[in-house]
């Protein structure tokens, strides 16, 4: 089947098999591999991607051709450039990953959360991550790095012109369309 997505604000047209996991098509036939995949049954939540601006969704449960017409963020579109987006700048100065297998997915999770929720209880982050194993860390910086970020995306909005895009926002347009 032929499926159009809109991965980090370019557009994609590809063919791909009706039983390909999105997980898998990121990865594979768009070269995506910050999508990780550590279970493959919706226990982990490495695949984190967000879907259509808010929504975290676990990319080894859904299949490809459900993204059809949809709008799809990964980690890779998180970062400005060589600029960390704030949640990636949390983490780094929270010693928010050790091994960082699990990071794309905490980070893309939390992403979600802050775009439906600015500032969020330190109960509201543990349980947006709460489907979100790491085997690592512990939690506790996890969830200061993303208190952290909150801030400073909330700091960014106030002192943002209005006719300024928030710094939070990953690049959007124009949307290129990839060959
Ligand atoms: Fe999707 Fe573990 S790989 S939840
Ligand atoms: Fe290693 Fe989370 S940092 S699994």
């Amino acid at each position: 089947m032929k499926i159009t997505v809109t991965v980090n604000g370019t557009r994609y047209e590809r063919e791909t098999e009706p039983r390909t996991l999105l997980a898998y098509f990121l990865r594979e036939a768009l070269g995506l591999t910050g999508t990780h995949v550590g279970c493959d049954s919706s226990s982990c939540g490495c695949c984190v991607v967000v879907l259509d601006g808010s929504r975290a969704v676990k990319s080894c449960t859904m299949f490809a051709v459900q993204a059809d017409g949809h709008a799809i963020t990964t980690v890779e579109g998180l970062a400005q450039g060589a600029t960390l987006h704030p949640l990636q700048q949390g983490f780094w100065d929270a010693h928010g990953l050790q091994c960082g297998y699990c990071t794309p997915g905490m980070l893309m999770t939390a992403y979600a959360l802050l775009q439906r929720d600015p500032d969020p209880s330190e109960h509201a982050i543990r349980e947006a991550l709460s489907g979100n194993l790491c085997r690592c860390t512990g939690y506790q910086n996890i969830v200061k790095a993303v208190r952290q970020a909150a801030a400073m995306m909330r700091t960014a909005a106030s002192h943002a012109p209005a006719s300024e895009a928030p710094a939070s926002a990953p690049a959007s347009a124009p949307e290129p369309v990839a060959p």
